[in-house]
């Protein structure tokens, strides 16, 4: 233990010591463009046994996030932000957690920070419950869809947790609509993207992807669990983790954490073939037509296992960050994280799939992984390392070494973008999902006599073996050359 530790600090040392003098800019050359990495300038955390208004534990966060806005001021910055976190505390069984997000405002200032001291500060402001408006305006639920709630006028065919009837949400993806009043939040249960008013978080209806995409059972029905894998469509856990509004062509774009079923995703040497869906939300809530769809190849470890995606931002109309990644680090068993990266893709001479015989759960893009020879993917280049040691030593976190408040979190899941004071240069947000992981964890579930919701407390094994995992908090300076989205008062 000793011993160790004084490795791991030595080795911090060393680390910090490199940070200050020779971190340099990564740059990579895509598209005819340069994107430059010009480092990690920003760490913060959440307290994990921090509390909502309701009472419940403020988990999960880095599951979803947009930015409200954001201000510069002299050298530094505020701004508010929304996150959204996923199905609840879950590490056990799933919950009933009602799906909602949570609006923090922040400060952020680039000249403080060191191994020692962090630099963004995040304040709790406020909670958004969603509910459903065609389930009685019920609220949502973190269980397990086994059931199905049939198609109506308004809604396809819905994931819902038989005990109770409510809609089952999984939120993995957040944007707000071009005019600022909707907000749409992708899950892994359907994998759906819900359509919410802004104001409310009232959800108004679903967008349904094509029957490729909804998992299947052998008959072909609709089955929404991810107990088990389906038939067809999605893998179990492997939904729409990332979503991102084209505000300039109102086209939202959704990336599948890994490929389906068909298309090779019950093992991970076989499913880095994902699928990157279009759907024109011009005029939601009536329609959103799927009108371009792509593949996109998810880079692979040494043993040719896929790393998997976990958020999707756009750059502009045809050039996306992805944001693709191991599960080690804290949070998981393996402390050794050596891939999780922001890397950019483009539709760009990619083969636009949507439409075609693919649509259909009998025509794989890639059986058994082996892409179709008809199809090409979206060119994939490697971009930003967020486990970068001479990155994140600068702020006194590592990877690989003692599992305490030090070591990288495991599951980096959402990106955001703002600009900076600087032209041409932009603040690159990351936020950890922790998974609810604490000792002292408070939840509330609906009691099924009253109807109320009744707090419950709680405590994760992982919590009170290694320590409850903070929400990390992450901003890095890059430069995206030909950005076209949001400003300081809308940023996208
Ligand atoms: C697309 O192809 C053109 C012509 O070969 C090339 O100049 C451009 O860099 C390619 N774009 C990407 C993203 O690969
Ligand atoms: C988190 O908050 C709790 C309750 O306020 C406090 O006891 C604990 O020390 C905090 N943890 C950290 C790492 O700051
Ligand atoms: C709303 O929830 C209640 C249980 O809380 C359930 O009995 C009812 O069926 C739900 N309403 C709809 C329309 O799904
Ligand atoms: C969905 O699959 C689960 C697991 O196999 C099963 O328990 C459930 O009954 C199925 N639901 C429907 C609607 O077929
Ligand atoms: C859904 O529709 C099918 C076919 O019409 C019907 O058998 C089933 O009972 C319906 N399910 C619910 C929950 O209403
Ligand atoms: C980002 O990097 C550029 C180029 O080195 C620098 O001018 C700018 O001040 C940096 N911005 C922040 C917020 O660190």
């Amino acid at each position: 233990m000793k011993l160790s530790q004084t490795f791991s600090s030595l080795l911090g040392a060393i680390v910090i010591g490199a940070a200050s003098t020779v971190a340099a800019d990564t740059t990579v050359s895509f598209d005819g463009r340069t994107f430059v990495n010009h480092g990690l300038v920003g760490f913060g955390r959440i307290n994990a046994s921090a509390v909502d208004s309701y009472g419940e534990t403020l988990g999960g966060l880095g599951s979803a996030i947009a930015l409200e806005s954001v201000q510069s001021q002299g050298s530094s910055y505020t701004g508010k932000i929304r996150l959204n976190p996923d199905r609840g505390h879950n590490t056990q069984t799933t919950t009933d957690y009602r799906a909602r997000s949570q609006t923090f405002t922040f400060t952020f200032d680039p000249t403080k920070g060191s191994a020692t001291v962090e630099n963004i500060a995040f304040k709790y402001e406020s909670t958004q419950l969603y509910r459903y408006a065609v389930a009685g305006l019920n609220y949502t639920t973190g269980l397990d869809p086994t059931a199905v709630k049939n198609a109506t006028f308004a809604t396809p065919p819905l994931p819902v947790a038989p005990s109770d009837n409510h809609v089952s949400f999984d939120s993995e993806g957040f944007a707000f609509s071009a005019d600022g009043h909707l907000q749409f939040v992708s899950d892994e249960y359907g994998p759906y993207i819900h359509i919410l008013e802004r104001q409310t978080g009232i959800v108004l209806t679903s967008i349904r992807p094509p029957d490729a995409i909804v998992p299947k059972d052998a008959k072909g029905n609709d089955n929404f669990t991810a107990e088990v894998n389906p038939t067809t469509g999605r893998t179990a856990n492997q939904g729409f983790e990332g979503l991102t509004l084209d505000r300039k062509t109102n086209t939202l774009w959704a990336l599948l954490q890994s490929a389906t079923i068909q298309d090779g995703g019950s093992d991970k040497t076989t499913n880095r073939y994902s699928r990157l869906l279009a759907f024109d939300v011009s005029k939601v809530p009536a329609s959103a037509p799927l009108v371009h769809e792509y593949v996109v190849p998810l880079p692979q470890s040494k043993k040719l296992k896929t790393r998997a995606s976990s958020e999707l931002h756009i750059v502009d109309s045809t050039t996306f960050l992805v944001l693709a990644r191991d599960g080690n680090g804290f949070g998981d068993t393996d402390p050794g994280a050596s891939y999780k990266h922001a890397d950019l893709i483009s539709t760009k001479n990619a083969t636009d799939i949507h439409g075609t015989k693919y649509d259909a759960p009998a025509n794989p893009i890639s059986p058994g992984g082996t892409l179709d020879a008809s199809i090409t993917p979206t060119p994939y280049a490697s971009f930003v390392d967020l486990v970068d040691p001479a990155q994140i030593g600068k702020f006194g976190l590592q990877t690989g070494g003692a599992f305490d408040q030090t070591l990288i979190a495991s599951k980096l899941e959402s990106l955001a973008v703002a600009p900076s004071s600087s032209a041409d240069n932009f603040l690159l947000f990351v936020v950890s999902d922790n998974d609810f992981i604490t000792k002292n964890g408070h939840q509330a579930a609906q009691d099924p006599k009253t109807g109320k919701y009744v707090l419950q407390d709680y405590s994760d094994p992982y919590a009170v073996t290694n320590g409850d995992a903070a929400t990390q908090v992450f901003i890095y300076n890059v430069t995206l050359p030909g950005y076209s989205q949001g400003s300081a008062s809308f940023p996208n």
